[in-house]
């Protein structure tokens, strides 16, 4: 971090002894940029693990959240919150967790012809765990509990799945 910032400050006075005009502007941007590989650096060295999960969906379609990392093995409780403005038969949110290996476009088709339990086929065997389908300001807290292995979660309401989806690791 220390060193990142030197070599930023280093640079920067280079910048400076070039050329006259912008040398405020060249330093300042040169030290924020140190600054955040700094950050991005030690958040790849650990990737956050907790089986106390906080997701929230919004009115572009997406989850805040396209990574999630748990413990394999012990009960997660995950809270998704539907953070948009918009009504839930326009921009309905749930949060569905799949079985490894589902097809899931198949599935999506399949939860797109299941209106009548807010587009949850009820019958699956491909889901491990789902909120609600939720409207604005709404949330739902669950609990479940899987092996080690990499999931796939989507929102299954029509048109959805393309971009709200994302990866459970469980390690
Ligand atoms: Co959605």
């Amino acid at each position: 971090m220390r060193k990142l910032f030197l070599l930023g400050a280093f640079a920067s006075a280079l910048i400076i002894s070039s050329c006259g005009g912008d040398q405020k502007k060249s330093q300042n941007t040169d030290a924020a940029a140190g600054t955040r590989q700094a950050t991005s650096e030690s958040t790849d060295a650990a990737p956050v693990i907790s089986n106390t999960v906080v997701i929230t969906g919004n009115d572009q379609m997406r989850f805040d959240l396209d990574e999630i990392r748990v413990k394999a093995g012990e009960k997660v409780t995950l809270t998704f919150k539907n953070a948009g403005v918009l009504s839930k038969e326009a921009m309905g949110h749930n949060w569905v967790l799949l079985k490894p290996a589902t097809d899931v476009a198949a599935f999506a088709t399949e939860a797109m012809a299941s209106k009548a339990t807010e587009f949850i086929p009820t019958g699956s065997k491909a889901i491990i765990a789902h909120t609600k389908l939720l409207g604005p300001n709404e949330s739902d807290t669950i609990t479940f509990t899987v092996e080690k292995g990499e999931y796939e979660y989507i929102c299954s309401f029509p048109g959805h799945y393309g971009i709200m989806r994302g990866k459970l690791i469980a390690e």
